[in-house]
């Protein structure tokens, strides 16, 4: 059995830094399942795909041709890493995620992804659909204020202007759709662990799963 860590929680909560550092803690292999969401919608955008056609877009997902490299994403032979950090993409990628036929679609990519010695899986469904049985869920939330901070933070240090309200509502926004829609809607697994890191730094957070992570093993 190959350990699993899922962190699942809504948009700018931490997921994705909290992910890297358990994995690097721990050696394991990392799944950012957002970044195949954005993927998908990028290259169904570039092939004029409708974007509301469920299957169409699956089908795209189907065939991604997506490779991970010293935390660059390629799709066939272009780097593709900035255009899917875009707040557009993000959106876009929360649209095509509200199909069933593209969840199915990209499920099984993320499948893919459980090596030895351990994945840590982050995204808004890890626990709950993709892998129920993980040995620990993580369910992280953070104020919408902490978040839209975070984000324009993140936004600036790559020297990209925005503005904190509007950011604010963008992301409440995609918020709203990703718990309100009917395919896997955003939602703590029963077993889940809430973690709210809203006055936590990172090491904060990382240390706590850790210690939920070692009260699991039997060792
Ligand atoms: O970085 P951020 O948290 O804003 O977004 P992301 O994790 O890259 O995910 C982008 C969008 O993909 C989300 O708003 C969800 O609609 C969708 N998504 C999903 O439905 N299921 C996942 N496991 C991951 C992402």
């Amino acid at each position: 059995d190959i350990p699993v860590i899922t962190i699942d929680g809504p948009t700018a909560s931490g997921k994705g830094t909290l992910a890297d550092q358990v994995a690097h803690a721990l050696g394991y292999v990392i799944l950012d399942s957002g970044s195949l969401y954005r993927a998908c919608a990028l290259a169904a955008h570039r092939g004029e795909v409708d974007l509301d056609d469920g299957e169409a877009v699956a089908a795209v997902g189907a065939n991604l041709n997506l490779s991970f490299k010293n935390g660059h994403v390629w799709l066939d032979e272009e780097d593709i890493s900035e255009d899917l950090r875009r707040e557009a993409t993000g959106l876009m990628a929360s649209q095509v995620a509200a199909h069933p036929a593209v969840r199915a679609a990209l499920n099984q990519l993320q499948l893919d992804f459980r090596r030895l010695p351990g994945l840590v899986a982050d995204g808004r469904d890890m626990g709950t659909d993709v892998f129920p049985d993980a040995g620990l869920k993580v369910f992280l939330t953070a104020s919408a204020a902490t978040r839209a901070e975070r984000r324009h933070k993140q936004l600036i240090s790559k020297g990209i202007s925005a503005n904190i309200e509007g950011l604010r509502q963008d992301l409440e926004a995609r918020d709203a759709r990703d718990k309100n829609r009917a395919a896997s809607p955003l939602h703590p697994a029963a077993d889940a662990k809430m973690l709210d890191n809203s006055a936590q730094s990172i090491e904060e957070s990382t240390q706590r799963v850790l210690a939920w992570w070692a009260q699991t093993r039997p060792f």
